[in-house]
């Protein structure tokens, strides 16, 4: 009913701007083109995205640190904020995977105690093949200040005397695994080691060091 009423008046209505219409209508199909070309392309990479994530979970890469032995010739405060140091730890990085590769292409080692850093090493970039372990030697060597508060000072000193350290080593890594002939986006996981380092030095009276499996943080 209403429709009958409508059509003679928006055909009065609309019926002049019909031609001023067409050249936007034109344009309009031509922007549509781009459009559709985005939404594809768009589909395109939320797929991937989809898919490279669905590759990720199904494989689950993997990696694994320890530390296998350390030395600790000297670690000694003087004044109580000079530490004079020097540790040196055989390190395992271990590629259990099956089909991927590793690139490292960062890994820097940072030492602290109680809190404090003390040592700073990069370890050269290296690439593992799969199902391959790589050794590494970590080297902290020489005198750093740090600060330490009186009951942290106690501290140092009964470790000292029980001839053992609580020292945590940190890399902070970047890595990409390979993937038959894909490379994935670069990942930094954080690896933490705390480490019970006898003082080396008097045989008899110390225990032994043990390997220590690092803690990973993707
Ligand atoms: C540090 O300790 C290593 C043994 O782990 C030793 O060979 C080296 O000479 C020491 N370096 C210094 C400067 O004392
Ligand atoms: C591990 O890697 C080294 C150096 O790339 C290579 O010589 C060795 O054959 C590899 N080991 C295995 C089990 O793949
Ligand atoms: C070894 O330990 C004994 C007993 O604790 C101590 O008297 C001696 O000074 C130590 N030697 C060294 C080289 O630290």
């Amino acid at each position: 009913m209403s429709q009958t009423k409508e059509v003679p008046l928006s055909g009065a209505y609309y019926g002049p701007s019909i031609p001023p219409q067409q050249p936007p209508h034109q344009r309009r199909r031509g922007g549509c083109v781009l459009c559709t070309f985005l939404t594809v392309i768009t589909t395109i990479i939320v797929a991937l995205g989809i898919a490279a994530l669905v590759l990720w979970l199904a494989v689950r890469p993997e990696v694994k640190f320890y530390v296998v032995s350390a030395e600790l010739t000297q670690f000694d405060l003087t004044n109580g904020n000079t530490l004079n140091y020097n540790l040196s730890l055989n390190m395992a990085v271990r590629n259990p995977n099956k089909k991927i590769g590793i690139y490292y292409d960062r890994l820097d080692a940072v030492a602290s105690y109680e809190g404090e850093r003390f040592g700073w090493e990069n370890v050269p970039r290296f690439y593992q093949g799969h199902k391959n372990t790589t050794n590494l030697q970590v080297t902290f060597q020489g005198q750093q200040l740090i600060l330490l508060n009186q009951f942290e000072i106690n501290q140092f000193n009964q470790e000292k005397n029980n001839r053992f350290f609580n020292i945590d080593v940190k890399l902070y890594s970047r890595i990409r695994f390979k993937i038959g002939s894909l490379k994935t986006k670069r990942v930094k996981p954080d690896v933490e080691c705390k480490l019970w380092i006898p003082l080396a030095g008097n045989g008899t009276f110390s225990r032994r060091f043990e390997s220590t499996r690092c803690d990973l943080d993707f």
